[in-house]
């Protein structure tokens, strides 16, 4: 079996290929550097020629709008098509309830995610799966860092129910091997604001950041919308198993 990676070359990317690798499936890593590039289409036909399955996990940093819907929703565009004419499938990789409204109003990123589901379900229809996971405990690693001066971190509250990356790419890798329903929804095992999770991340390795807290992108990211109320599935590793595994681990 040939599966195709969009973005294989970031956080999710990695682990997905890594671990379908380890079950004996022929990956394509595809990113820019590997010269396939989904926004302009370029190397898309050839990556994908004799796929069974393609996995979206591409990325772009961005919270303005329109910059996010025209990423996602032209490079979705380009998949579906490639993926069309290869016969292959799709697993998108999104945000549980980055499409609802409340949610996405005051987060153009989130309206990015939106678009992206929306043009696959246009184009795919029964041969799309989206996985949809709550936010990760490297997330509050990576905005942290983002978000940094000198030793002050700022993060904005968000009350999420977060799972480690790596427990994600596991649902993702099974829904690649045997897909199930059209939309699938993870979220890790403990409601936790990302504020704490960031703080316990420094504290866990012994560096001084002041970690500030900010309001952002609206209320409902603040108050739990952003985890899902009927979800398929939630996954094992707690935010005190996954410091101890990655906090002395190289960036
Ligand atoms: N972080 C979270 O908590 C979370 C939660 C749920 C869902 N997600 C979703 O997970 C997805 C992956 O996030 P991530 O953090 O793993 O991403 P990431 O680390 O930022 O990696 C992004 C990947 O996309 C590739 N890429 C960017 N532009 C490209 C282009 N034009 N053509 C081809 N490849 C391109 C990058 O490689 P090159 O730069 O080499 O091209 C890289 O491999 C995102 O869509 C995000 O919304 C994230």
């Amino acid at each position: 079996m040939k599966v195709v990676v969009v973005g294989a070359s970031g956080t999710m990317g990695k682990y997905v290929s890594d671990r379908l690798e380890q079950r004996d499936v022929e990956v394509v890593r595809a990113h820019r550097g590997s010269g396939v590039d989904a926004q302009s289409g370029t190397g898309l036909a050839d990556a994908l020629a004799g796929a069974e399955m393609v996995v979206d996990c591409l990325n772009v940093t961005t919270q303005s709008a329109r910059t996010a819907k025209t990423f996602f929703s032209t490079a979705a565009g380009n998949i579906a098509d490639a993926a069309t004419a290869a016969g292959a499938r799709v697993v998108c990789l999104s945000i549980c309830n980055a499409a609802d409204p409340a949610v996405n109003r005051r987060m153009g990123y989130y309206q990015g995610k939106a678009a992206q589901e929306a043009v696959y379900r246009d184009r795919l229809d029964d041969r799309l799966t989206i996985v949809r996971t709550t936010q990760w405990f490297e997330l509050a690693d990576t905005v942290s860092k983002q978000l940094a001066l000198g030793p002050v971190a700022v993060m904005p509250h968000m009350m999420t129910a977060p799972l480690a990356a790596a427990d994600g790419a596991e649902v993702i890798v099974e829904q690649v091997l045997q897909p199930g329903p059209a939309v699938l929804e993870v979220r890790g095992p403990r409601q936790l604001d990302l504020v704490e999770v960031a703080r316990a991340l420094w504290a866990a390795r012994g560096e001084h950041r002041i970690v500030v807290p900010i309001r952002f992108g609206g209320a409902a990211m603040r108050n739990g919308g952003l985890i899902p109320d009927h979800p398929d599935v939630t996954t094992g590793t707690t935010l005190d198993q996954w410091l101890t595994a990655s906090a002395g681990a190289p960036d």
